[in-house]
């Protein structure tokens, strides 16, 4: 198996579930040391406790604070880190139409999808700026770009990160350092176990190839987009939606 990463460093966030943990370890694969941070302690000691190519933290990606220590002591002991791939997110309160949309809702998934994701590239591309690489992921969604009806907060969120994407493309693009998204339809993880049959079916009736992705088409498209090879594509989002997105 050819080690694209070696001797990389990389931070994967929302890493205990889904496609998070499975892009963890795809870049582990691929040998790169991942710190991956999740909210939850217990699953993260459970999948990365064993792995010498794994530092397991808990942390909240939406405590600005904890953010920043957690990447200043990551920096100070690895000196430069390679890859940051922001795979937190939770979908809110789904099912709803916009003028009943819970604003407290609203505002959470706003602070946990759009803000970690401002959080963690702040703490990290002033580095990535100092040693003039870097490769910055995204996970957006299909709800970003389209908007999913009855998703109010999640869909803009997304097309919030797709914005940040773009900026993020733009600005850094002269300095070795590239950011993109993913766009994913539906992949089953617990993420979207926890909906409403409902609006599991909305969307997943909208995909041509009728399937979900799976957490292998996800790590896979990840790699590349956070590898050496990928140098010539950045504020852009990737499509893994089995034909829904053809733009
Ligand atoms: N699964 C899909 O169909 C799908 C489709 C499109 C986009 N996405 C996006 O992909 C990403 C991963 O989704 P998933 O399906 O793997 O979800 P998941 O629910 O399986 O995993 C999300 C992880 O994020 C962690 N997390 C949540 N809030 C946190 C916080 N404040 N601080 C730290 N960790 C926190 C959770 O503990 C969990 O381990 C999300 O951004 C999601 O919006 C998923």
């Amino acid at each position: 198996m050819p080690a694209k990463l070696l001797h990389q460093t990389a931070i994967v966030t929302g890493a205990a579930s889904g496609i998070g943990k499975a892009i963890a370890f795809k870049l582990m694969e691929h040998g790169a040391r991942v710190y991956a941070f999740d909210l939850n302690g217990n699953l993260l000691q459970e999948y990365f406790s064993s792995n010498s190519d794994a530092v397991p933290v808990e942390i909240d990606v939406t405590n600005r604070q904890q953010v920043n220590d957690e990447i200043n002591k990551i920096i100070s002991k690895e000196k430069k880190i390679d890859i940051l791939v922001n795979c937190v997110g939770i979908t809110g309160i789904t099912n709803t139409k916009s003028h009943l949309v819970d604003i407290e809702n609203l505002k959470l998934v706003f602070e946990v999808n759009f803000m970690s994701c401002v959080y963690t590239s702040q703490a990290v591309i002033p580095n990535m700026l100092e040693h003039h690489y870097g490769r910055v992921l995204h996970l957006a969604s299909i709800a970003g770009k389209e908007g999913n009806a009855g998703m109010l907060a999640y869909s803009a969120s997304k097309a919030a990160l797709i914005g940040m994407t773009k900026v993020q493309g733009s600005e850094y693009a002269e300095s070795g350092i590239t950011v993109n998204a993913m766009a994913p339809a539906v992949i089953r993880t617990p993420l979207v176990d926890n909906m409403p049959e409902v609006q599991v079916k909305y969307m997943t009736d909208k995909i041509p190839m009728k399937r979900c992705g799976t957490l292998q088409e996800a790590a896979n498209l990840a790699l590349y987009i956070v590898s050496p090879e990928n140098s010539f594509t950045t504020g852009f989002t990737f499509d893994l939606t089995g034909g829904r997105a053809r733009y």
